[in-house]
């Protein structure tokens, strides 16, 4: 465990942030960074190709992903965002005192609605954000120690499972954890049932599971999101090539390659694919790995799923997570479930 030493202008706040701010590097995350390699090796091995989308999040890839954020077609963060405003006074009365985890925190500039909702209630606030990404952590939380002069931050640099595993002991009277931003879209079936045991594993009955999903809506829209006029969506996809390549000393010519985002009907998701423009063979030396791919084609680089309302809440029950409210907005294209365990 480290504790963060700022570079504040003065003492006094370098140890008022001290006692105020701890960062705990998961090292678990190196030993699975290590046998990364082998989701590479097992996707690209396959007959229909696949890469985990977790190789998106290079730095550049991050900030790509803040770019779509703001794109006039991606609607979700916009949305999710006005449904938290609406909504945040009535959850923070909901749950009383209560600290927040957030999976996947990122810049973690939602959340502070909801920090600023506990603090318009003069209710004590303590924030558990968990990130992959410690350099954006501990940014994050620079800023909003600043920003909110009562905060606590247990901040957790690692991957939602280990951190799940090894939250630190209440200080707060309930525990409520946050997964926004449609990342539950990310997972798939399987991988979805996993996640949630994992977050009634890390609850006790009585606390609260906050989740944000992208609603099932008409193709056109959902398809306009994940193919933007400005191909910022093109560029993100085509970036983790790059990453690969850094990573694993691989040669991924990404001008042979294009960005092949379409709305499955069947299967209520967007699928995100690079497509090889023609026939090549490229090789990642660091993982001993030479991949052959014909014209036209593709790896799935992400599935995004677009949930119903009724069918997520039974899912949830299945888990013990009993839906208390679900917030949408006028179109009905996002939805805000607060869950509470049984
Ligand atoms: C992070 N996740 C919720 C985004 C989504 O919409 O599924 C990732 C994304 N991919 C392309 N655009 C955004």
């Amino acid at each position: 465990m480290t504790v963060f030493k700022t570079n504040s202008k003065t003492d006094s706040q370098t140890t008022n942030n001290l006692q105020r701010l701890t960062i705990k590097h998961l090292h678990e995350v190196a030993s699975i960074l290590a046998v990364a390699g082998s989701d590479v090796v097992k996707g690209l091995s396959q007959i229909d190709k696949t890469l985990p989308p977790r190789y998106f999040y290079s730095d550049r890839g991050s900030e790509l992903f803040e770019q779509i954020c703001e794109l006039p077609e991606y609607y979700v963060t916009r949305t999710e965002t006005s449904i938290l405003q609406e909504c945040a006074t009535e959850i923070v009365k909901i749950t009383g005192e209560c600290e927040l985890v957030e999976l996947g925190s990122g810049s973690s500039t939602k959340t502070r609605i909801l920090l600023d909702a506990y603090q318009q209630q003069n209710l004590p606030l303590r924030y558990l954000p968990v990130d992959v990404s410690g350099g954006m952590l501990e940014n994050t939380a620079k800023q909003l120690l600043i920003d909110y002069p009562s905060l606590g931050i247990y901040a957790l640099a690692g991957t939602y499972e280990f951190a799940l595993q090894q939250l630190p002991a209440k200080q707060l009277a309930t525990r409520a954890i946050a997964f926004i931003g449609s990342s539950l879209g990310n997972l798939n079936p399987q991988e979805c049932q996993i996640f949630f045991s994992q977050i009634t594993e890390a609850l006790q009955p009585g606390e609260y599971f906050l989740l944000g999903v992208d609603l099932q809506k008409s193709k056109h829209i959902l398809e306009a999101a994940y193919n933007d006029s400005q191909g910022v969506t093109a560029e993100f996809n085509l970036n983790m090539l790059e990453h690969l390549n850094r990573l694993y000393d691989g040669n991924f010519d990404t001008t042979q390659f294009e960005h092949w985002a379409f709305y499955n009907e069947t299967e209520n998701q967007i699928e995100m694919h690079l497509r090889s423009l023609k026939q090549q063979t490229v090789e990642l030396h660091a993982l001993n790995l030479q991949v052959d791919f014909a014209a036209g084609e593709t790896i799935m680089t992400e599935i995004s799923r677009k949930f119903n309302i009724e069918v997520l809440q039974e899912e949830l029950k299945s888990h013990n997570l009993v839906t208390k409210k679900v917030w949408t907005d006028v179109n009905n294209w996002f939805g805000l479930f607060l869950c509470q365990l049984q």
